[in-house]
This record gives C-alpha cells, structure tokens and sequence, in this order.
C-alpha cells in the first residue's frame, strides 16, 4: 500500500494520477487528506480516502497503518511545516511504515534560505527516527515563475517583471516531473537512505521574461531590484509584510545559487529529459 499525505494538494494529486497511470491499483493507494470531501472524485476512481491532519495527530497513524510506503508532503503552512511534520513522522514510527519518502527542499542540507529551514529540521528529524526514507529534494516549481502566484498579466501590462535573483539560476522543475519522480521511487526498489536534488533545466528570472515575451509577442523584460526595495513594492501591493519579506528574501536566494542544482537525478527517475520552462509558459499563457 502507497499512501500519500496531503493528497488533495497540486503534488499530491499529480503522484496519485502517476501512480494510477503506472498501473498501481487504485485499492492499493491511500490518500491521506485534510479534508476526506475534497477527495470524493479520487474515491470515486477506488483510491482509499482516509482523514490525516497533521494538526489533528490523532488522525495520522489510523490513516498510515498497514502502508509499505508513504509519501510525506509537507503543508505550505510558512511556521508549522516541521511541527506537523514531526507529529507525522512521529505516527508513521508508531504505524511502523517501512518507508518515508519526504518531498524536501532542494539543496535542502546546504541550503541559506529561511524557506528551507523547516525541510532541514524534517530531514533531520526523519534520520533521528530510524526509519529508512528517501528525500525528494524538490527543486523550485517552475510554475511559481510562470503566473502561478498572480502576477503574469501585471508583468504583461507593464511590460517589467521584477525581482532580486540577479542572474542566478534557478534549476526549476514542473509538478508533473516533480510527481513522476515521487512516484517512481514509490513503485520503484531503489536505495533507501538516500537523498535526491531534483532540478529541471536551469533558467534565469532574464530567461524567462525573455521566453514571456518571444512567445506573447509583448514586451517584457526582467528589471532586478535591491531585496529591501523588492520586498517594499510587494508590500505596496498588499503582500503582508513578513510574507513580502520571505518572498524576497527567496528571490535573492537565487542569485546565491541556492535555487540551482547540477544534479541529474530528476531525469534519471522519470527517464526523460525535465519539461522545458517554453512549455510552462506556454501553458501558462493559454491560461490566462
Ligand atoms: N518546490 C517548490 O517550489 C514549492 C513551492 C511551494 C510549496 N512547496 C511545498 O510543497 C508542498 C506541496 O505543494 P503543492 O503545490 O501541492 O501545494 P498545495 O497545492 O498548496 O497543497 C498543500 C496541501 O497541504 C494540505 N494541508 C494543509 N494543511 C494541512 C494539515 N493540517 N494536514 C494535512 N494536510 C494539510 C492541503 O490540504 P487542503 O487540500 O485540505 O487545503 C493541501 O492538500 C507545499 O505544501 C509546500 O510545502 C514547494
């Protein structure tokens, strides 16, 4: 039995349907959910629904028993990403699972974003329970560059899209990638133990402004900012201010390589080259 936590978010949702596609039986994968409604089209298909909020500690080693391997996919919730991710680890022992794969942070020991604190104190916390995981050091969703956060047809309007990166690289993978990787090393034997930095093809916040514009046929270039003055304007557009610091706090991360990796492990599990960031923003403009 596979079972995956946080099921109904956009990962957790992809490795379900890789899974699916990959022939494992329905009956044999387990969401484990927050919120069991939101999941009513996966238990429709015959995929096992069980109630697993990390809040709710009570819920996880019920929703984890009798799992070969469970996925761990950590709330985006900025502050309780590791105490939830304790408790889960701390049920999956007490389930007495024979394997965590946890979706990390890429360069997630080395890392110096504040971001990626929380993913060290998981991994660490994994290592101290004795029970044998894989880390799926998940680079940053190339997604997040493309539109997802909102400010595609902004940048599109004005022409600028801003940000600290400078001309770091990011090492971006899209979610579909990111999932087929979790699920090949869910339905895969490989080694356990292990840590995995997984990185599609490295773009800067140049190239994509870049490929925005080639393929809208608008004007769009990327005007890079002091982080102080970055952090500021997203204040100026309503972003809280601790959240506008986080932000860009992770945009200047960029430029100090933390976002790069030169790690090939992401095509070597999926067994294909990683999606291009052209098709991402292809995707996204469609969208629009
Ligand atoms: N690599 C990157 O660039 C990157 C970027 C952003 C985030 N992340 C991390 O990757 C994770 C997965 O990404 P995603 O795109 O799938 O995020 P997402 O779509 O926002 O999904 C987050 C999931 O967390 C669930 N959740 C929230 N609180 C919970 C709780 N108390 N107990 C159990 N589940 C809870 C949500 O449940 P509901 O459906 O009930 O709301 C949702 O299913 C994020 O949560 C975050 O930790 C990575």
């Amino acid at each position: 039995m596979i079972t995956i936590t946080a099921a109904t978010g956009q990962l957790g949702r992809l490795v379900i349907a890789e899974l699916l596609e990959s022939g494992v039986p329905a009956s044999e994968i387990v969401a484990a959910v927050r919120n069991p409604q939101k999941a009513a089209d996966l238990a429709e298909r015959g995929v096992q629904v069980r109630h697993a909020d990390y809040d709710q500690p009570e819920t996880l080693e019920p929703a984890f028993a009798g799992t070969g391997k469970l996925l761990l996919i950590p709330s985006a919730i900025y502050g309780q990403r590791f105490p939830q991710m304790k408790t889960a680890v701390q049920a999956a022992v007490a389930a007495h699972v024979p394997l965590v794969a946890y979706a990390s942070f890429v360069n997630a020991a080395t890392s110096t974003l504040r971001l990626a604190d929380e993913h060290k104190q998981a991994e660490a916390c994994i290592r101290e329970s004795g029970l044998p995981f894989v880390f799926l050091r998940n680079g940053a969703y190339t997604e997040l560059y493309c539109g997802e956060l909102g400010d595609l047809a902004p940048a599109l309007e004005s022409g600028r899209m801003i940000g600290s990166g400078g001309n770091g690289k990011i090492s971006g993978a899209a979610r579909p990638d990111l999932a087929a990787a979790a699920a090949a090393v869910l339905t895969g034997d490989g080694p356990v133990n292990t840590a995995y930095e997984l990185g599609g093809e490295a773009f800067t916040l140049v190239d994509v402004a870049a490929e925005f514009a080639a393929q809208s046929g608008k004007p769009l270039v990327y005007q890079d900012l002091p982080v102080e003055e970055y952090a500021k304007t997203l204040v100026g557009w309503g972003v809280p201010e601790p959240f506008a610091d986080l932000l860009a706090d992770t945009s200047f991360a960029i430029s100090r390589g933390d976002w790069h990796t030169g790690s090939t492990d992401l095509q070597q599990l999926i067994g294909r080259p990683a999606t291009p960031l052209a098709n991402v923003v292809t995707a996204a403009l469609k969208a629009l």
